[in-house]
C-alpha cells in the first residue's frame, strides 16, 4: 500500500503508514516476537483487540503520566526486557501517546546500545507531531525533558480510530501543535482548520488531512536539520512562552493549548517590538483564541511566570530565547533581554487577557 510518508534520517530512513486497521500490522509484529510497551488506558480501552493477541510475557503496561516519564521507569523497562530475554534483534513496540513514545524510544536507544522500535501513536499530538523527528525526552525529577537523545522508530502506524476515545482537551492540545506547523509554513489549511474547528472536535475522522499536512511540513524541515541546529529551531515558535504557561499552571494546561497561547504571546511581543503589524496580530489572535484553554488568567502570578521563562533551556545568559513572527511563514530566532521593558510587555499581555471577556481584543494594541 502506498499510503505512507517516507522520512530520511541520519539514523535510518523510516516510514509513516496511514492505516485503517491497526490490528493487522500489530499481528505482524507479534509474529516477529516483538515486545510491547502500552499505555494502560489504551490496554483497557482496546482490550478486545489486544488481549489474546499480545502475550503477557511480551507486555509492559505504563500509566501515562509525567511522573512515570522518568529514568526509574526506563530502568524498570530495561530490567524487564533483560529478564524476559528480549534479544538485540527483537523490536520494541510503543502503543500510546508522547509519554509512551519517549519511554520506549529512550529505553530502545540504550539497551544493547540500541534496538529497533515501532510506534502506534494514539493521541493527536503523537500522530500529527511527535511520532517523527527522532527526539526522545525523559524528565529528571521536576525538570521536564532534561535527559534525552535522538532515536527514531523504524516504522510508524497511524490509525485515527484511536482519536475517537481521546479527551477533548487532548484533541485541542494536538490542534495547537498542528496550528503551529501551519503558521510556520503559512499553510492555507490554517484557515480551513479554524473554519472547521467545531466540526473536527465532534468528528475526528476529519482530522486525517490535517495530520498528514502537519507531518509533511515537519518532514521538510527535519530531513535537513534533524539535530535541531538551524531551521528546526523555528518550530519552537510558541514553545518558550508556552512551556512557562504549562509550568506556572502546574500542567493543568496541556502542551498544545499552552503552545497556542504561547504563539499569541510571541505575536504580542513581536507587535510591541514593531515586527508584526497590529492588523496581523489581531487577525491571528482572533483565530488562535478558538483553541485557547478555559482558564482564569487571574490565577497566573506574573513573577512566577517570569521565573519559569528565565529558566528556559533555550535561554542564553539573561536573555529569553524565543521565536518571533512577522506573520505566517516569516519567523526568526531572537534573544530578548529579560528587562523591565520585557516584563512590562508580559504584564500587559496578561492584564489584557484577564479583561478579554469584557473588552474587544482591539484594546490589546492600545
Ligand atoms: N519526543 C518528542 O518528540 C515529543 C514531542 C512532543 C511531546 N512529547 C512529549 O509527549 C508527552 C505528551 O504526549 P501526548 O500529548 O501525546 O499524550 P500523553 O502520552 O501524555 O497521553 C495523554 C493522556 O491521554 C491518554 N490516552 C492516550 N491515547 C488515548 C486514546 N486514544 N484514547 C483515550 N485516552 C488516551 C493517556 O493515557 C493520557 O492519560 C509529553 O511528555 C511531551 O513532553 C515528546
Ligand atoms: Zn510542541
Amino acid at each position: 500500500m502506498s499510503d505512507s510518508l517516507r522520512i530520511r534520517s541520519l539514523f535510518r530512513n523510516y516510514e509513516v503508514n496511514f492505516i485503517g486497521d491497526f490490528t493487522r500490522p500489530l499481528r505482524g509484529l507479534v509474529d516477529q516476537h516483538a515486545f510491547f510497551i502500552i499505555d494502560s488506558i489504551i490496554w483497557e480501552t482496546y482490550i478486545d483487540n489486544l488481549k489474546g493477541v499480545i502475550s503477557e510475557e511480551r507486555l509492559f503496561l505504563v500509566e501515562a503520566n509525567e511522573n512515570n516519564k522518568s529514568l526509574d521507569k526506563c530502568r524498570e523497562i530495561i530490567e524487564t526486557l533483560v529478564a524476559r530475554q528480549v534479544r538485540r534483534n527483537e523490536k520494541l513496540v510503543a502503543i500510546g501517546g508522547g509519554i509512551i513514545q519517549d519511554l520506549t524510544a529512550f529505553s530502545a536507544s540504550i539497551i544493547y546500545r540500541g534496538i529497533e522500535w515501532s510506534f502506534f501513536p494514539t493521541t493527536l499530538l503523537g500522530q500529527s507531531d511527535s511520532c517523527i523527528g527522532s527526539k526522545t525526552s525523559i524528565n529528571l525529577g521536576d525538570k521536564k525533558n532534561l535527559v534525552g537523545n535522538f532515536y527514531p522508530p523504524s516504522e510508524i502506524y497511524i490509525d485515527t480510530m484511536f482519536l475517537d476515545t481521546l479527551s477533548v482537551d487532548d484533541i485541542k492540545s494536538g490542534i495547537g501543535e498542528i496550528m503551529h506547523y501551519y503558521l510556520y509554513a503559512a499553510s492555507p489549511l490554517f484557515d480551513e482548520l479554524i473554519r472547521d474547528y467545531a466540526m473536527i472536535i465532534r468528528d475526528r475522522n476529519l482530522l486525517m488531512k490535517y495530520i498528514r499536512a502537519s507531518l509533511k511540513i515537519k518532514t521538510s524541515v527535519i530531513e535537513n536539520d534533524e539535530f535541531d541546529r538551524g531551521e528546526r529551531n523555528k518550530f519552537n515558535y510558541g514553545h518558550t512562552f508556552g512551556h512557562a504557561i504549562e509550568s506556572v499552571t502546574d500542567y493543568a494546561i496541556k502542551h498544545g493549548q499552552a503552545v497556542t497561547v504561547g504563539m499569541d504571546m510571541a505575536n504580542y511581543v513581536a507587535m510591541k517590538m514593531g515586527y508584526m503589524s497590529p492588523g496581523i496580530f489581531h487577525d491571528l489572535h482572533t483565530d488562535l483564541r478558538i483553541n485557547f484553554p478555559e482558564f482564569d488568567w487571574n490565577r497566573i502570578n506574573l513573577d512566577n511566570y517570569l521565573a519559569f521563562l528565565a529558566k528556559d533551556k533555550k535561554n542564553v545568559g539573561n536573555n529569553v530565547g524565543c521565536i518571533l513572527s512577522k506573520g505566517p511563514g516569516i519567523l526568526e530566532k531572537q534573544q530578548l533581554p529579560l528587562d523591565d521593558h520585557f516584563r512590562g510587555m508580559i504584564h500587559a499581555y496578561f492584564s489584557r487577557q484577564v479583561l478579554t471577556g469584557k473588552r474587544t481584543m482591539r484594546s490589546l494594541n492600545e
